[in-house]
């Protein structure tokens, strides 16, 4: 299979320029390519949008990114790991499209993370006794908090998070995101039912890929009914859990073909877990000891001493460390194709244009780096100064909201 962007090799200054020219996501036109990756930014003190928040993600439009991503937006309350994450309900409906419309003020686009955590959550405001996941398991999340299992979901729990993804799209789309992104991957509710190593069910929702992906795909249809067929909606996957037994690269050429057909119009390609194997996802130093000085509670700690080096491996870093993986799904689909992990600066995004990706999502280089889109436009040899020690990732539950640590901006 041809891929359009496939048909004109571009030499280094054609692809650069290609990626500081104005493109299309399904009819949303972005000035450049660059998005600002998901990341959940703890600026949502009590479920609400903080000035913080704002300030966050305006400094960021101020550096030139095209559309940022506002993180996590929990499909509904218990589908936060947290009750300091947002839900996407009417009572936050004023803080929300006045945030977006500041975005909009400085030319940038906003797109909104659609998350359930499944059966993986400390949510202190869960509704119900248990979270719910594709089967009774372990709660790992939820230990040092006294939630130690999740409950099963049945038939009708199944409907009713479906119900859940098409209204929390239906309001998103009406409060002003340009575009939505719904979480199949990184562990949580989606990828739980995804993954045959969480997903254990005996029925039409288990076993088989095509079980697998059955919850996942009338999700992705019940949001595409909610916002219509011409406006965007993005697919963040994970193209390997890192863990045996679960999703692997091979079953993510599958997996995506399965969104493509489903009428997705871009899929990102992540990897790892935040359950199983997180470091797969970063790269670079060893994060355990940031989420030991972070963590407040103590069980956490000392389950976090004990079982920590065998969650937390190490991965040495290198730039564009998910490319081979994630062209083996852009030459599977053809639906367009968002890169992410590790894209710090003109060389890596000449290579990804070359490489046919209509897109780059950057997380940590633009927590460090705000112009890094500006400064690249202007100077060609210009890579932003993060240096993947992943200190910011510990400061995800900080009070001040995630930051870098080594560079102030
Ligand atoms: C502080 C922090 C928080 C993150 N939170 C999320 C999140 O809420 N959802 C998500 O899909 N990925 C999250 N990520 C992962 C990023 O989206 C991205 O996959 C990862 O940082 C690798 O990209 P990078 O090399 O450009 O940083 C987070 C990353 C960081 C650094
Ligand atoms: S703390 Fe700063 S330098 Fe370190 S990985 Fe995060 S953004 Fe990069």
């Amino acid at each position: 299979m041809t891929h359009p962007a496939n048909t004109t090799p571009m030499d280094r200054e054609a692809a650069l320029q290609h990626c500081f020219s104005p493109a299309t996501l399904n009819g949303v036109t972005l000035k450049n390519r660059l998005i600002k990756a998901g990341t959940f930014e703890n600026m949502t003190p009590g479920g609400r949008p903080s000035q913080r928040l704002e300030d966050f993600h305006c400094r960021l439009a101020d550096g030139g990114v095209a559309m940022t991503n506002i993180g996590y937006c929990a499909v509904t309350g218990d589908g936060r790991l947290n009750e300091n994450m947002m839900y996407m309900h009417e009572g936050i409906r004023g803080e929300l499209s006045s945030l977006i419309d500041k975005l909009h003020e400085r030319d940038c686009k906003v797109s909104g993370q659609m998350g359930h955590c499944g059966g993986f959550s400390k949510n202190r405001e869960l509704k119900r006794k248990r979270p719910l996941g594709p089967n009774f398991a372990v709660n790992g999340l939820g230990v040092g908090c006294g939630m130690f299992f999740a409950d099963g979901m049945t038939h009708a729990d199944i409907d009713e998070m479906v119900a859940q993804y098409r209204d929390a799209a239906g309001f998103m789309k009406s409060v002003g995101f340009d575009s939505l992104e719904i979480h199949f991957g990184h562990g949580y509710g989606l990828c739980q039912f995804i993954s045959p190593k969480t997903n254990k069910r005996k029925d039409e929702y288990g076993g088989s890929l095509e079980n697998r992906m059955r919850l996942p795909l009338r999700v992705l249809a019940a949001v595409r009914e909610a916002v219509g067929d011409d406006y965007p909606i993005t697919g963040k996957i994970s193209m390997t859990e890192g863990v045996r037994g679960g999703i692997s690269y091979d079953d993510s050429v599958e997996i995506s073909k399965l969104l493509d057909k489903g009428g997705i119009d871009a899929i990102v390609c992540s990897g790892g877990t935040s359950t199983m194997n997180p470091m797969i996802m970063f790269r670079g130093d060893n994060m355990l000891q940031p989420m030991l000085d972070n963590e407040k509670s103590w069980i956490m700690r000392s389950i976090l001493r004990l079982a920590g080096k065998s969650l937390f491996r190490d991965y040495p870093y290198e730039d564009l460390y998910f490319l081979d993986q994630a062209k083996r799904i852009r030459e599977a689909v053809q639906c367009q194709t968002i890169y992410i992990g590790g894209a710090n600066g003109n060389d890596n995004f000449a290579e990804l244009m070359q490489a046919g990706f209509d897109f780059v999502q950057i997380g940590r280089s633009l927590l460090s780096d705000p112009d890094l889109p500006n400064r690249s436009a202007a100077d060609i040899g210009y890579r932003s100064r993060c240096l993947h020690c992943n200190e910011c990732v510990g400061t995800i539950e900080s009070p001040q909201g995630i930051h870098c640590t080594r560079f102030s901006l």
